[in-house]
């Protein structure tokens, strides 16, 4: 009660007509909560405690722009229409997701993207979900930290009601407000477009994510969250989209969160060119397939702009080098982030960052029938002496026949683990801990209902710890059918160091937990000997062979 008097008091104006209605809280069963854009009522479930059932409050669906629709395609998030009242009850629809090509679509959606989101997929998508513990808590001082999560999906694809993501044992067993928000991608959030001249503009998918946490300190309070300790994290592209956060908040600046966990995705150490903001091709693909064609790159913007969503979908899904990536701006996206990294000129936050043993087993997958030339025409090209080079380099480093690479599957999945996501959090955490506290991490357990089960597809034995395996370890939502005793300790080692991370980053996540030294060595291994077990490790790495690769290639 005493909390709502707080929010009308602080939204006087606005919740105007919600004063009229009867006032209920978080202890409801039917918990309501006032934000600054009206008044939402959500639901409530339970999750299975020490002692009992524990209730959690979920509001899902909620409102963090205007829809990005019509004419507001292919631009930036708005503030949302207000209202008096609104059920957020269940999940709103994932954004125009992009799962190419189509000839892997199943396979993709079979191992990222299952279940697929209840409520399908639409344009208009910009909402979050928050799970916050049902309790009474003084509004003068909101005492739960938030975790902010942002998915996957290598930016073409992904949808934060993934069951996978569902915040509620977070929010039951340690008392964490989870977020978790959509995002748009592929070319509706990443419009590379000559006609867009305000480069930042080109990055709505990095202004979806930053509208979201904007949304964050202006209403978790009301949830009892406390803005000062906001966690961002994810996975993949989603840990990518921290790590641009981080290295995009120079160092003095007062960025909208406190701390970070980066999971199998890294921005600073990626052997990937940046960004060229002169270079449409990419665009132009797409301005081609949908029949936009024109000499005037305006009029070819107007009729993309146009097109139905499903076309524009549908387009990318047939030609699938129609990839977007970013455009730099120095303010969402900065150009030379290795570079600020390696003088400390970035969001002066806690990291914990990672990689899975077999991140790369997945990607790998996709070449079992062909060659490693072919992998690596495929992933670097053969553009120039230095990748040609690196090329024999990497060739000679990793022969079959040793180290567990008993064929061109195993060979390149360590390959394809080390360049993508262990080298560059090895890398980034050596750098990183010069100047903020880093805690690094290696995630190498397997379990059988946590397994892709489609053995013409992807053999079990090529699987391991593969990409993303983690997160229903992390968020304790691995289907409870066949869960081991062994799953379900390793699961709340990490809940519980992810939430101690978020509680206090500025003490280790687990006791015995060091940091990162400048080496980049020291690593917490989930998975150590047994699957249930943890400890700390020397990482042992092949990481010198791509280092020098890595900062040649990138700012
Ligand atoms: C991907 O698509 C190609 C082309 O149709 C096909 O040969 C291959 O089996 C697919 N791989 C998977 C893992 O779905
Ligand atoms: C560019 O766009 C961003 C995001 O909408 C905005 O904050 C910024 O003010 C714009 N810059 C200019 C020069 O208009
Ligand atoms: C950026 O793209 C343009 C157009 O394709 C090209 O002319 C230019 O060389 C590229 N710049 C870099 C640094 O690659
Ligand atoms: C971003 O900053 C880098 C140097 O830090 C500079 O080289 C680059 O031109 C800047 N880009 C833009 C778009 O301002
Ligand atoms: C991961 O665990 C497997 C056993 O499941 C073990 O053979 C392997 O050496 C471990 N990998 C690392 C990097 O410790
Ligand atoms: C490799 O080829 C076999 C036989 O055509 C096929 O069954 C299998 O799906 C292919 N594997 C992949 C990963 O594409």
């Amino acid at each position: 009660m005493f909390f709502f008097a707080i929010a009308i008091a602080l939204f006087g104006v606005n919740a105007g007509r919600v004063r009229c209605d009867p006032v209920s809280d978080a202890l409801s069963a039917i918990p309501t909560a006032t934000i600054s854009d009206g008044k939402i009522v959500g639901t409530t479930t339970n999750i299975a405690g020490p002692t009992g059932l524990i209730a959690v409050n979920k509001f899902l669906g909620i409102p963090f722009a205007s829809p990005p629709t019509d004419s507001a395609r292919f631009t930036p998030p708005k503030p949302p229409v207000k209202w008096s009242s609104k059920d957020t009850k269940e999940f709103k629809p994932a954004c125009i997701q992009v799962f190419a090509p189509v000839a892997n679509r199943t396979f993709v959606e079979e191992v990222f993207n299952n279940p697929p989101p209840a409520a399908g997929e639409n344009e208009d998508c910009l909402y979050l979900n928050v799970f916050a513990p049902k309790k009474k808590w003084d509004s003068s001082k909101p005492p739960y930290p938030v975790m902010y999560w942002m998915y996957g999906g290598g930016w073409k694809f992904g949808a934060s009601s993934l069951q996978l993501y569902d915040g509620a044992h977070f929010a039951a067993l340690e008392d964490i407000i989870i977020v978790t928000v959509n995002y748009r991608t592929n070319a509706f959030g990443l419009p590379q477009a000559p006609t867009i001249k305000n480069v930042t503009e080109r990055n709505l998918a990095l202004l979806d994510q930053r509208a979201g946490l904007a949304w964050v300190q202006s209403n978790i309070d009301q949830f009892g969250g406390d803005k000062s300790r906001v966690t961002i994290f994810g996975e993949s592209a989603g840990s990518v989209a921290t790590d641009i956060l981080v290295t995009s908040y120079p160092k003095g600046s007062k960025p909208p969160f406190s701390s970070a966990i980066m999971e199998s995705g890294s921005y600073a150490y990626l052997p990937l060119a940046n960004c060229n903001n002169s270079d449409f091709t990419i665009w132009n693909g797409l301005v081609d397939a949908l029949g936009c064609t024109n000499t005037n790159p305006d009029a070819a913007f107007a009729c993309v702009k146009g097109k139905p969503a499903a076309d524009i979908k549908n387009a990318q899904e047939l030609y699938p080098a129609i990839t977007f990536g970013f455009a730099c701006d120095n303010y969402t996206f900065v150009s030379d982030p290795r570079s600020r990294m390696e003088v400390g000129n970035v969001a002066q936050v806690p990291v914990l960052m990672g990689s899975n043993t077999q991140d790369g087993s997945f990607y790998a997958n996709f070449y079992a029938n062909y060659s490693f030339d072919i992998y690596w025409g495929g992933t670097f090209g053969f553009a120039t002496p230095a990748i040609v080079a690196q090329y024999q380099k990497v060739k000679d480093a990793y022969p079959i026949g040793s180290e567990g690479r008993v064929d061109l599957v195993t060979q390149l999945t360590q390959i394809a683990t080390d360049w993508n996501f262990h080298c560059p959090a090895l890398l980034n955490a050596a750098t990183s801990s010069k100047y903020i506290d880093t805690y690094r991490y290696l995630f190498n357990a397997s379990f059988p209902n946590t397994r892709i089960n489609d053995p013409t597809r992807w053999p079990e034995k090529y699987q391991g710890a593969y990409h993303s395996s983690e997160i229903q370890i992390v968020f304790n939502t691995a289907p409870s059918a066949g869960a081991t005793p062994e799953e379900q300790k390793l699961s709340e080692t990490m809940r519980k160091a992810w939430a101690a991370f978020a509680r206090n980053p500025n003490q280790a996540p687990i006791t015995g937990w060091t940091k990162s030294g400048s080496d980049g060595l020291d690593a917490m291994m989930f998975g150590k000997g047994s699957p249930g077990d943890s400890g700390m490790v020397k990482d042992s790495n092949k990481c010198d062979v791509w280092k020098q690769f890595i900062i040649d290639l990138h700012a």
